[in-house]
């Protein structure tokens, strides 16, 4: 793929990556008194009244970068953007770091907007995640024009260095869930097919570090605390690229999860994929409150169970060796922000967040605060 002149030209003028230290750096402020509120073990208590108490920021309580996902709309809202400064560390674009918008249709490279979501990050001291160079799900028109052609290797390199060159990211995303749905086997798709079925994802590290030697290189997937299948097959592709010394840095467990998941599913899936020995990234962490099939309970009932969920994945992210603990990244920050209130099969009013439409903390924010609090 053709890299013109302005995106080479911009990749020199990458931002800088945001330190790591400002999150665990103010771990170490008083904690707040919160009143009770939900914890892993479920016991319930509804959020405290509007204005009642000072909203304590995960930032602040947390001894590692708390994140969030973030799209360059929530930037153009006030609100959104101060929430965002306040309570996170560490930064992911919901997107725009995605070949769907860097990839211009003439193969030309766009960075504009997630130019926006670097430089937000770097204004309030917030790691950078980049999100994501490789997924099955992007496969842009300027790519496919190149589908089983001679160029298509070193244009799959060149947009790899020239994405990590704009955007110095703390850590990335280099292969997106690559294991099928049910866990029978890795995807096939226009990466695979052009660059074979798994040594895809070996180019893709060993191009991504050559590129840039400091940023953790994670390999990021869904469903692994539901499909132990999944699970299974994700770990077993890990290990063969760590024998075949793929610098594979981390694991990225999305944990897009709903009120019906079973407890004790998030600590198990958690121990096990640790048990690889690679840092963890809670990565996109969210709770939709549409379990399967008809569900009577009450709004009120549902954010609690909402908040157990949030509560189990924090105690069990928190009971991982330090070294393990890159990040906990929530999904969006607020209910109104979240992919699931429009994705096919989504419900418009959904309540998978830590935080309401308006910003007000749930009962799942006071989960989480607990858990810090509980381990601090
Ligand atoms: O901002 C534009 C808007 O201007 C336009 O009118 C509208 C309709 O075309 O599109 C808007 O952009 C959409 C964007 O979400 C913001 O809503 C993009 O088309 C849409 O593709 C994009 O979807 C994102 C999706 O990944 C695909 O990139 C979701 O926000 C994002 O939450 C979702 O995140 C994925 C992770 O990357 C990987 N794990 C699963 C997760 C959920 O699917």
């Amino acid at each position: 793929m053709r890299l013109d002149r302005r995106a080479v030209v911009g990749g020199a003028l990458a931002l800088s990556a945001c330190s790591r230290g400002e999150g665990a750096a103010q771990a170490s402020a008083p904690l707040g008194e919160d009143p009770t509120y939900p914890t892993a073990a479920g016991h319930a208590a509804a959020a405290p009244p509007v204005g009642a108490a000072e909203v304590p920021a995960l930032r602040r309580l947390a001894p590692f970068p708390v994140g969030t996902a973030l799209l360059t709309t929530q930037l153009d809202e006030p609100a959104a953007a101060a929430l965002a400064a306040k309570q996170f560390s560490q930064i992911t674009a919901g997107f725009e770091m995605k070949m769907e918008v860097t990839v211009k249709d003439d193969g030309g490279l766009d960075f504009t907007r997630g130019d926006r979501i670097a430089a937000y990050a770097r204004q309030n001291g917030q790691r950078l995640h980049g999100h994501t160079l490789i997924w099955y799900a992007e496969e842009p028109k300027a790519f496919k024009a190149l589908d089983g052609k001679p160029d298509f290797a070193a244009a799959h390199d060149r947009y790899i260095q020239a994405v990590m060159a704009r955007w110095p990211a703390a850590s990335w995303d280099v292969v997106n869930e690559p294991i099928m749905e049910q866990g029978e086997g890795l995807r096939e798709c226009l990466w695979s097919r052009n660059l074979g079925a798994e040594a895809y994802i070996d180019r893709a590290f060993r191009i991504a570090r050559a590129a840039d030697p400091k940023p953790v290189l994670f390999m990021n997937e869904y469903f692994l605390e539901t499909k132990p299948k999944k699970r299974a097959t994700f770990m077993a592709l890990i290990e063969r690229l760590l024998k075949r010394g793929v610098p594979i840095g981390g694991i990225g467990n999305q944990s897009h999860l709903s009120i019906d998941v079973a407890p004790g599913l998030a600590k198990a899936a958690m121990k096990d994929l640790a048990s690889l020995g690679l840092p963890i990234h809670v990565s996109e962490l969210d709770c939709s409150t549409y379990g399967h099939g008809l569900d009577l309970r009450s709004r009120e009932d549902k954010l609690k169970a909402e908040a157990r969920v949030y509560g189990e994945v924090m105690e069990a992210f928190m009971a991982l060796p330090e070294r393990q603990r890159f990040a906990f990244t929530l999904w969006q920050p607020r209910d109104k922000d979240s992919w699931l209130r429009s994705a096919p099969g989504g419900h418009p009013d959904d309540s998978p967040a830590a935080f309401d439409d308006d910003g007000r903390p749930k009962p799942a924010f006071y989960a989480l605060t607990n858990a810090l609090k509980r381990r601090a």
